[in-house]
């Protein structure tokens, strides 16, 4: 946080005597709000100043995690359905994220966004194998047969071919399914191709990012550290490709 008139300095909008000029004038808004209190402590980072109506100051990049709940569609816009913008606080609005990969409307769980288009590129392409973990609830019990399957590459039912992925079944109806990819519906279409069709899917990893203890619906920014281990491609765990 800084003081607005410090902010408007530093952004070139003039010397300390023109910037409180400008303020008095009403020709600084913050978040399209006029504010003549220069004194006003302001996070540039998280709300809009604009001078004349012009936005000041570079956009910062950002990157934010979502606990996705079901029932929202992973797109900027939609006109009749319910999209994952509409779950990001208002105050993010400038930074304008977008979506890092998909999660169906019933799919709930980790949802990365970033206005960095070159970290969007790198975390979606299947060559740099950022690994996603998936909770699934299915019909019929994983078996070895299915592990095996899974770890030499899944060719489901239209031909499509998957690469290798791992599967770790938890108990009757329930298993951990590990992709570096995002094909549509992938885990799902994965399952059902073995007789073991979805009920519930929570993605509950994405590289070394896990959800914490980030309750669902919420969504929060992911420090410099999250952002670093993301473009380095760590993982929170697991080995060098042991599917
Ligand atoms: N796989 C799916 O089938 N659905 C998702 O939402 C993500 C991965």
């Amino acid at each position: 946080m800084e003081r607005l008139d410090k902010f408007l300095c530093g952004a070139g909008a003039g010397t300390r005597s023109q910037v409180k000029l400008l303020l008095k004038a009403g020709r600084v808004t913050v978040d399209g709000a006029v504010e003549k209190d220069g004194s006003r402590k302001v996070d540039p980072a998280a709300v809009e100043i604009a001078l004349d109506g012009q936005t000041l100051g570079g956009m910062r990049r950002a990157v934010v995690m979502l606990n996705k709940p079901a029932g929202f569609i992973t797109a900027t816009e939609d006109d009749s359905q319910a999209t994952v913008m509409e779950l990001l606080p208002p105050q993010w609005k400038h930074l304008d994220l977008k979506p890092v990969g998909r999660l169906d409307k019933d799919t709930e769980g980790l949802l990365l966004f970033t206005n960095d288009g070159e970290l969007l590129h790198r975390l979606i392409t299947p060559k740099k194998e950022v690994r996603k973990v998936y909770y699934a609830r299915h019909e019929g019990w994983a078996g070895e047969e299915d592990v095996r399957a899974f770890a030499q590459g899944l060719t489901l039912g239209d031909g499509t071919r998957c690469l290798p992925a791992r599967l770790e079944p938890l108990g009757p109806g329930e298993s951990l399914v590990t992709v570096c990819e995002g094909k549509y519906h992938q885990v799902r279409r994965m399952l059902a191709s073995r007789g073991m069709p979805v009920t519930y899917l929570e993605r509950r990893q994405e590289g070394a990012l896990t959800l914490g203890n980030l309750p669902r619906g919420q969504a929060r920014e992911l420090t410099g550290g999250e952002i670093q281990a993301l473009e380095a491609g760590e993982d929170a765990g697991g080995g060098e490709n042991d599917w």
